[in-house]
């Protein structure tokens, strides 16, 4: 095992296929293993147990040393080397999404090499990996994509890929790595499963909407120049004066507010939570003239539009909470029979974003998975790092990436 690590420090220069690559070969072949250790993961869990990490005795995954390792100045030869490496740890079972001794993703140490997140080869390696692994994941569960749950911000393998994820917790590691890391229990509380949620009481603050006790964000403020754009967007193909959009889960009502500034000729409201519904009531929105609220889970009010086939929509935004993404999965079908041909679809998209790497490998998913039903995703890339919140009145941040990938999804 130190001999492979040793290998991936590249002390010798330069780094060529005969001596990496080969040597990598061997290793591997020879049984050493591509991801974390047994051994590793009994000392994570002791140092964990004491409150205590230190590097010489915990996890860490040869990728992860690569990426820790690499020199400033490969050339491009060497790259191309360093992506075969990467490759053959791939072929053998190396996670994309495995967290290090330092809590770190390999996306993490590849991006502070100073790859780019859009370019940079290497990194750009491993986000294919994520998505095929996630994509086999999903297939193997049959469709199902299974989450972990997980309170513990130095479990080894962490990686959300969730909607608003405030607490729910990393997707299980992509393929069946040869050792499989640890798996704490499932969370409690209301982000972790709908029927919880549903039952837990909010509080509006004048920032926020919470849930009481935990403090978990539902929906916060800072949002506002998302759902500006979000609302911009549902109506950027109207074709006729008369739009019809649906907002799927109303929170603090901020795109609400900016759908009803362009005066649509009808404004659907889909919302399942008791209290968000008293709000909507208390502030007037069933008076509005052209408002139609939508009272229940969208699983259950989406299928009879569906059914009576009278409406079709110019636009639909999904924000929901304690979603996953197979949730949206579901509801792709759903949208396909109910926007119009010329219709758009957004979201709010947080999906993995309290990782960089699982907000890249999940903006790619998505791609894929809208294509599969004709349909194309645009993205628009903003710069969030002035309007991200502090998270100081909130259990947890559900929003770690310094960018927000705005989605525009259209029929092809
Ligand atoms: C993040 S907030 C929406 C924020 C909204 N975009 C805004 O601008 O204020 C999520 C909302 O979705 C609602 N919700 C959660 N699951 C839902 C479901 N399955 N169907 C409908 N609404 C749901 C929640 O109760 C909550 O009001």
């Amino acid at each position: 095992m130190s001999e492979l690590h040793s290998l991936l420090g590249f002390s010798e220069r330069p780094v060529t296929r005969e001596r990496y690559v080969e040597t990598l070969r061997a290793y591997l072949r020879a049984g050493v293993p591509a991801t974390y250790t047994l051994e590793q993961v009994a000392a994570f869990e002791k140092d964990g147990d004491q409150g205590e990490v230190t590097a010489e005795d915990s996890s860490t995954t040869p990728l992860h040393v690569l990426a820790r390792s690499l020199p400033r100045d490969l050339t491009e030869a060497e790259r191309a080397v360093v992506l075969e490496l990467m490759d053959m740890l791939f072929e053998y079972g190396a996670g994309w999404n495995f967290l290090d001794y330092e809590g770190k993703t390999v996306g993490d140490l590849l991006l502070e090499s100073g790859e780019d997140s859009e370019t940079g080869p290497l990194y750009r390696r491993l986000v294919e990996a994520g998505v095929s692994a996630e994509l086999l994941l999903r297939k193997l569960n049959g469709g199902e994509i299974e989450f972990l749950e997980d309170d513990d911000e130095r479990d080894p393998q962490e990686c959300e890929s969730v909607e608003r994820p405030a607490d729910e917790g990393p997707v299980d590691p992509p393929v069946d790595p040869p050792v499989d890391p640890p798996v704490d229990p499932p969370v409690d509380g209301p982000a972790a499963d709908q029927d919880t949620y549903l039952k837990t009481t909010l509080e509006y603050t004048d920032d926020a909407l919470l849930t009481q006790g935990d403090k978990h964000g539902v929906m916060m403020e800072w949002e506002t120049e998302i759902m500006k754009l979000a609302a911009d967007t549902l109506f950027s193909s109207v074709e006729d004066d008369a739009p019809i959009v649906l907002n799927i889960g109303f929170g603090m009502g901020i795109i609400d507010g900016f759908i009803q500034q362009k005066t649509p000729k009808k404004h659907y409201i889909c919302e399942a939570h008791p209290d968000v519904l008293a709000k909507l009531r208390e502030d007037g929105w069933y008076e509005k003239p052209n408002v139609v609220i939508l009272e229940g889970r969208w699983q259950d009010t989406l299928n009879k539009l569906l059914d009576d086939g009278e409406v079709f929509f110019d636009g639909i935004y999904y924000d929901t909470f304690s979603e996953h993404y197979k949730d949206m999965l579901d509801l792709y079908d759903v949208v396909v029979g109910l926007i119009k041909p010329t219709g758009v679809f957004s979201f709010f998209n947080g999906l993995g974003a309290d990782r960089q790497i699982c907000y890249d490998v999940y903006k790619a998913i998505v791609e894929l998975d809208v294509n599969n039903y004709g349909m194309k995703c645009e993205y628009k890339k903003i710069d969030i790092t002035k309007i991200l919140p502090d998270w100081k009145n909130v259990k947890r941040s559900y929003y770690n990436v310094n960018y927000y990938y705005h989605p525009r999804i259209s029929f092809l």
